[in-house]
């Protein structure tokens, strides 16, 4: 029989999870793993320990009564059966930065595609090399890390395909989605819900590594930020005022991030990404300022062209195009 290469926590899982109405007999479980029934009650007895409840009942085996509402790794891949085997994930309690990490494993030959999840970030980065808040409050960091051997012309797309695959994965799963604010925030009615920071690292002409970090503002309760964050950042459960069942949705995000990684890749993402973006675009016919360096301009965002240029028309009526920049909010939305 060909070795199973899942950690046998996770198949224990899928399998309690799978016949989740029902039960799952402590010999189908060895079965399943060639191993021992005590070699089974080993792996649950792991389980436990990192809060999984088993239900117990007479010739009828084990039902999983209760889960733990933190991250857990063999819970998310349990969640995401049958998907990209390929892919491995390791979850950190503490880490200086997932980027960083993702990186360092990068550079030091892991196979990629994986991800890095941390519970909280000491050095969480953002662009311009700003502070990301990175409490163990119930959000999420997470980098993924691959080896595209792409163009460096052909990432400029990137982050901005993502964000917008992040926002319809947030539509699909809470039924409320957030704005997109080029080139690499998501917003709730203006304030930070998310903000990605992708990575990469050249060979001759060709990106070797590639390391897509999120920060997604998941759980963190109301009135939970520092005060240089408040009323400026929100998360998903305080906007949608209910908690988000996080290993679930950790596991829907790595499933759409791997798919648009490889639609990015192959090149069919360009059949949606216009579409997917305007839908999400937050800032198109609005009033903004672009900062880049210490030039200032001010205008009304057009959208984004076909090379994820940002738009703008001035208020002296030229048309110009941003490759990088900041952007502000100038005024509300015209009526
Ligand atoms: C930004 O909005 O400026 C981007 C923020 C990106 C933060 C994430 S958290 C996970 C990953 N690790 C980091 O150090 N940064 C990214």
């Amino acid at each position: 029989m060909k070795p199973n290469p899942r950690p046998p926590e996770t198949v224990i899982l899928e399998e309690l999870l799978a016949g989740e109405a029902g039960y799952v007999t402590g010999t189908a479980l060895a079965r399943k793993l060639g191993v021992s029934r005590v070699a089974i009650w080993q792996h649950m007895e792991k389980l436990r320990e990192q809060g999984f409840v088993f239900e117990p009942a007479r010739a009828r085996g084990y039902k999983l009564a209760a889960r733990p509402s933190g991250l857990n790794a063999a819970l998310i891949q349990a969640y995401r059966h049958g998907h990209h085997q390929d892919f491995t994930l390791q979850l950190l309690d503490e880490i200086d930065s997932t980027n960083d990490e993702a990186a360092r494993q990068l550079a030091a030959g892991r196979v990629a595609p994986f991800a890095i999840i941390a519970q909280r970030q000491t050095k969480g980065r953002g662009r311009f090399g700003r502070a990301w808040h990175s409490e163990a409050n119930g959000n999420l960091y997470v980098s993924f890390a691959f080896r595209p051997r792409l163009e460096p012309a052909r990432m400029q797309m990137f982050t901005l395909w993502m964000g917008a695959n992040l926002c319809e994965l947030t539509a699909n799963f809470c039924r409320t989605a957030p704005g997109l604010k080029w080139p690499n925030d998501l917003l709730f009615d203006g304030r930070k819900a998310g903000g990605m920071l992708t990575e990469a690292r050249m060979d001759a002409d060709q990106i070797r590594d590639l390391v897509f970090g999120l920060g997604l503002n998941v759980n963190s309760p109301a009135g939970g930020w520092p005060p240089e964050l408040a009323g400026k950042a929100v998360s998903l459960a305080e906007h949608t005022r209910q908690p988000l069942d996080l290993n679930r949705f950790t596991a829907a995000l790595i499933g759409r991030v791997l798919q648009a990684y490889d639609r990015f890749v192959d090149g069919s993402y360009r059949q949606t990404f216009a579409d997917l973006w305007n839908r999400y675009d937050v800032l198109r016919n609005r009033s903004v300022a672009v900062l880049t360096g210490d030039q200032r301009v001010a205008g009304t965002a057009l959208g984004i062209d076909d090379e994820g240029c940002f738009v703008v028309r001035t208020e002296q009526g030229r048309t110009e195009r941003f490759r990088a920049g900041e952007v502000t909010l100038e005024k509300p939305p015209k009526s």
